[in-house]
């Protein structure tokens, strides 16, 4: 949801700043920018260009032709204002002096922009951003700290902030609301980005920005300060992973290289947690007794973390029988939920920066509940809002589409539910065992999935040209149909829905017709008749179906349904770990069949900032 990197030293400024919105262009990918202080000119330079930053790199041939040691770019995903070079940013003042990058939306720039436009103000662009600029601008005299304080008295919404004025080249300026922003330390220079990937090239040791938090970045240093302006002191923290988890490293896409890296990723997530044949997780602040309180859990995420909520609600209510409700993160903020301090809210998020599942956090807060959150990027906003975090430790996901942080959110849920089922007595001994113990061969499963991915290509080659795709399954089989279809949709552009194969006949089964692909998930052994039964309901429509079944039923299931792809046993409770991965690669070749952008859809992001 835009991307945005600066940085003041004593290097030529537009080469890093490109590097590091390649790294970001995963947050938005419609145009791209950036503003540099020449010193011949005494002037800032403003480039930017619609489409993929490809085109702004090339026109800038690589940053080499511009000059300057301080600077800001910006990668966009368009919210006020379509993709075109006037609304990328930067967004500059009328003078030319003030330039603003922005991630978030800033709610009341209409009645801001007929104020400054009252003043005579002219603006150019379509964006919300330029308000920001342009305010600054008004209120500046001379001093840039004092007038960007004005500016944020009266903004409202969701922004990150980036902000360099051409009289005071020697300094940058971030703020930080509701949006995520990160400040670098390096030697003799400093940075301010969306997130680290795009500053871990130079640095490795980062501050965290809160919100309503304001930076003043220099090349000796950098000064914080809270929303009253007061001066602060923050802790550094130090990023302990490698440049290499953030490229593709041979692979062709990000998201074949995620998928591919699944085994490890779980390794890392579940080995620790699993001691001496117990449950074991870091640092929790739940104390037993609150567990033996809790009168119910909701669980709230959006997309594809809401899918890993939906097994988890099967899962959690089977092992702790407390009543468990799953909700969209973007519904729970306004349904007036009911939720008191005997709930535990699980917030799960891969990016921790989702704006509605942030906005649900902080409403359940509100409302008493204790937070316990599962999240992939470390020191996130949702991580540290939270009562309690489980880590996926999945490692930097690029691709728009996620995969291995999918699966690392379902190995915690599970673990979770686990810990609790043992704490309430509710699970009995030897099925415990037999989950962890399936758990730890979780890892060793997929990758004898992914060993036979040649299959899976071979039936997305026969299934490609489909232009509408129906996901049935029931129970775990149901919630992973959602996750299979969201996949399948978002990176091939194929109409695909999930349905409860029990639904089929209230209505979704008049739309099945010869040559309809039906994607049938057989996994679940307890319900494996019933989903042969629906396989033939669909089949004696004219369906083209695809299966997925265990091994110990992928011969059953391939006397009725045209194909099949199979994943090993599990213990049930684990089975949508083992079969989500079919339908990521399923889904994967599918694209790359059709020619799709696949690590970066039409119109998605991976970091969705906004509402
Ligand atoms: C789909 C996908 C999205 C995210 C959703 C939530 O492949 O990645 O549906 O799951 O935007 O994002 P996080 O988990 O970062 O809160």
């Amino acid at each position: 949801m835009c991307g945005i990197v600066g940085y003041i030293g004593k290097e030529q400024v537009a080469p890093i700043l490109l590097d590091g919105l390649a790294r970001l262009e995963y947050r938005g990918y419609d145009s791209a920018g950036v503003a540099v202080y020449s010193q011949k000119k005494q002037a800032l330079c403003v480039h930017k260009a619609k489409g993929r930053l490809q085109v702004l790199s090339d026109m800038l041939r690589g940053g080499a032709a511009v000059d300057g040691t301080v600077g800001i770019g910006h990668t966009r995903w368009a919210t006020h204002g379509a993709p075109s070079d006037v609304n990328s940013h930067p967004q500059v003042s009328q003078s030319g002096r003030i330039a603003v990058v922005h991630n978030g939306i800033i709610e009341n720039y209409a009645e801001l922009k007929s104020f400054l436009m009252s003043k005579g103000v002219e603006f150019t662009s379509q964006t919300d951003t330029e308000v920001v600029a342009q305010l600054i601008d008004y209120f500046y005299q001379g001093d840039l700290l004092e007038a960007v304080g004005r500016v944020l008295h009266r903004i409202q919404g969701a922004y990150a902030l980036g902000i360099l004025c051409a009289d005071a080249p020697d300094q940058l300026i971030a703020v930080r609301k509701d949006s995520p922003l990160i400040l670098g330390y390096g030697e003799g220079c400093n940075f301010l980005a969306s997130d680290v990937t795009a500053i871990i090239k130079y640095t490795r040791d980062v501050v965290y920005m809160e919100d309503g938090e304001l930076a003043v970045l220099t090349r000796e240093g950098i000064q914080c300060y809270n929303h009253l302006m007061q001066p602060i002191e923050k802790e550094i923290s130090h990023v302990d992973w490698e440049i290499d988890a953030a490229e593709k490293g041979g692979y062709e896409h990000f998201m074949f290289k995620e998928i591919m890296e699944q085994p490890e990723a779980m390794r890392r997530c579940i080995f620790p947690r699993i001691r001496d044949g117990e449950v074991y997780l870091e640092d929790f602040g739940l104390d037993e007794s609150y567990i033996r309180s809790m009168s119910k859990i909701y669980i709230v995420a959006c997309g594809s973390s809401y899918h890993v909520g939906m097994v988890g609600k099967y899962n959690l209510e089977r092992l702790t029988r407390k009543n468990v409700e799953v909700s969209l993160a973007s519904e729970f903020r306004y349904m007036d939920p009911i939720v008191d301090d005997h709930t535990l809210v699980i917030v799960i998020s891969q990016s921790g920066e989702t704006l509605d599942t942030m906005a649900a956090l902080r409403e359940a807060k509100r409302l008493g509940a204790r937070i316990l959150s599962i999240v992939n990027v470390v020191g996130s906003s949702i991580a540290r809002e939270s009562d309690v975090v489980l880590y996926t430790w999945a490692g930097p996901e690029i691709a728009v589409a996620t995969t291995k942080a999918y699966s690392t959110q379902m190995a915690v849920l599970d673990l979770l539910g686990l810990w609790f089922a043992r704490v309430l007595g509710t699970v009995e001994e030897k099925e415990y065992r037999s989950v962890l113990e399936e758990m730890l061969l979780l890892p060793g499963k997929m990758e004898t999935i992914l060993a036979n991915k040649d299959n899976i290509q071979y039936l997305a080659s026969q299934y490609f040209n489909h232009d509408s795709v129906f996901f049935i399954g029931r129970n775990v089989d149901y919630a992973l149909g959602l996750e299979g279809s969201l996949k399948l949709k978002e990176i091939s552009y194929i109409h695909s829905e999930a349905y409860a194969s029990g639904e089929l006949k209230h209505g979704t089964i008049s739309l099945i017709e010869d040559g309809t692909l039906v994607v049938a998930l057989g996994t679940y052994s307890k319900l494996f008749e019933k989903a042969m039964s629906n396989v033939v309901e669909v089949k004696s429509r004219g369906a083209d179906v695809l299966a997925l079944a265990t091994e110990s039923h992928a011969e059953e299931m391939g006397k009725t349904a045209d194909a099949v792809m199979t994943i090993p046993d599990t213990h049930d409770l684990l089975l949508p770990s083992l079969g989500v991965v079919p339908l990521q690669l399923f889904a994967y070749y599918v694209a790359l069949m059709r020619g799709c952008d696949i690590d970066k859809p039409r119109n998605l992001a991976k970091s969705v900032t906004v509402e």
